[in-house]
């Protein structure tokens, strides 16, 4: 198991083995299903599916595109404000092809649910998710996660993309957050 390195985190939840092994076998399922499909496009969640994004595409053995999108729902705070805003949309048009959404983490699921609405709109061919982390405990409304990594407890959880108010997103593993730094922000 790797060595947290940051005194800040409590320990290591998924280590950068575990990552790797998860991604390529997540890639492996994706590119098997699309092979036939063509016209991929893989639309990643900023900022918090960042590495995710580039290490699952790398690892894709089919013709794909990329696109990203920005959203925000929790701000600098640790709980969520239910209110999802579009900070960035994509640069062209998805209609007439594959989408698959790329997500790191699964929490509410009210982030899911909006772009699985806005993408209804864009008369994509299909629309499909890809979650690197999923929250089950912390759902709020039921959605479908198509291809998922990890399933977790509810735990702050920072590292490979995901941050506590900014920080520890180019972590290589991910760690549990000391409940020290959220106690006393
Ligand atoms: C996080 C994460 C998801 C969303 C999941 O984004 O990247 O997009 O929250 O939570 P939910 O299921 O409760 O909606 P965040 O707003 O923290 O932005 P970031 O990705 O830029 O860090």
């Amino acid at each position: 198991m790797t060595r947290p390195i940051d005194p800040l985190i409590d320990r290591v939840l998924i280590d950068e083995a575990q990552l790797d092994a998860r991604v390529t076998a997540m890639a492996a399922q994706i590119s098997a299903h699309y092979q036939a499909q063509g016209n991929l496009v893989l639309v990643g969640i900023l900022k918090g599916s960042f590495i995710f994004m580039a290490d699952l595409a790398r690892r894709l053995t089919i013709p794909h595109r990329i696109e990203f999108m920005a959203l925000s729902s929790y701000g600098d705070l640790s709980t969520s404000s239910g209110e999802v805003r579009m900070m960035l949309d994509l640069r062209r048009p998805v209609a007439g092809e594959h989408v698959l959404l790329v997500e790191d983490i699964v929490d509410t699921g009210l982030t899911l649910q909006y772009l699985i609405e806005n993408f209804r709109a864009r008369h994509a061919l299909s629309v499909a998710n890809c979650v690197l982390l999923s929250k089950p405990e912390r759902r709020k409304v039921q959605v479908q996660v198509d291809y998922l990594g990890f399933e977790i407890p509810d735990v702050w959880v920072v590292g490979y993309g995901l941050d506590y108010a900014e920080r520890f997103r180019t972590l290589p593993y991910i760690g549990v957050l000391s409940p020290s730094v959220y106690l006393n922000s």
